[in-house]
């Protein structure tokens, strides 16, 4: 057998469909709150840094518009939350939630060294399941989230309830990962996300709970592109667009609130 086959068949290999993944409450709470203390190491590490330009882009493209305020939903440490709050030049309140604590408590610190000025607009962090959020309807000129939605149990639910609290007119963006179009590439991607980043992320972190092989199944069971806009559709969105970036390891998916 070639090596070219064998190369093709342990790729192939890694392409194999995998058993449904456990996305209870409880089980996705415990293992967030186990790696949150290596959370941002390794997804910057494991990303070789491109998440943090994923998120800027995000920014970018559904930039905030005025001082109305801005929700971030599963914003686990904070990043995305704490990025809209500086886009918005600290002028737009901005509240994260997730209900992972020890997430929280990593968000609430970074954002308390981003405050660095009292009269700054309010950037806080509350505990709150996506699917059930303790916020008043139409109130928010956009809410986001980064490599969040998937997690949720019931992400059409969660989807739905950033729905509500957005103010009509108001724009919903949503990173999330997503599966390259090109086969060799693709094949390449995931078996790196599903045989060496499982691996990496489980020996730096130490999780029992395997957070790094739950990463590629959740991803690989999630709707990807188009699939996924039509489903925002269902939601209740309008203007719904794709913008895959890295070649659709990622893609950002914009909306409107009619
Ligand atoms: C992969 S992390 C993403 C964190 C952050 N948004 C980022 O860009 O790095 C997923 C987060 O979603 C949160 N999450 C998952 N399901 C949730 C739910 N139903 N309600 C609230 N948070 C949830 C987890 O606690 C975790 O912090």
């Amino acid at each position: 057998m070639g090596s070219v086959r064998v190369v093709s068949l342990f790729l192939n290999c890694s392409l194999m469909s995998v058993a449904p993944v456990d996305k209870s409450g409880q089980r996705i709470r415990q293992m967030f709150g186990a790696i949150a203390g290596w959370y941002d190491f390794l997804n910057h590490f494991l990303s070789l840094g491109i998440d943090i330009w994923w998120r800027k882009k995000t920014v970018e493209l559904v930039p905030p518009v005025g001082t109305e305020p801005i929700l971030d939903v599963c914003t686990g440490t904070g990043d995305l939350a704490i990025a809209y709050w500086h886009a918005a030049g600290h002028k737009a309140p901005v509240i994260g939630t997730d209900f992972t604590h020890e997430m929280l408590v990593r968000a609430r610190d970074k954002g308390l060294k981003a405050r660095t000025s009292l009269d700054s607009a309010a950037l806080s962090f509350i505990e709150a399941d996506t699917m059930q959020l303790p916020l008043p309807s139409d109130t928010f000129q956009l809410v986001s989230v980064a490599f969040g939605i998937r997690n949720v149990t019931d992400y059409k639910a969660g989807v739905r309830e950033m729905v509500r609290v957005c103010k009509p007119g108001g724009q919903i963006a949503i990173l999330e990962f997503s599966r390259p179009t090109n086969s060799v590439l693709g094949k390449l991607y995931l078996f790196y996300f599903r045989q060496v980043l499982p691996k990496l992320g489980q020996w730096f972190s130490k999780s029992e709970h395997s957070a790094y092989n739950y990463l590629p199944a959740s991803v690989l069971q999630f709707p990807s592109g188009e699939e996924f806009a039509r489903e925002m559709t269902d939601c209740g969105l309008t203007q719904v667009t794709c913008c895959p970036m890295t070649f659709g390891i990622c893609t950002l998916y914009r909306a409107v609130k009619p």
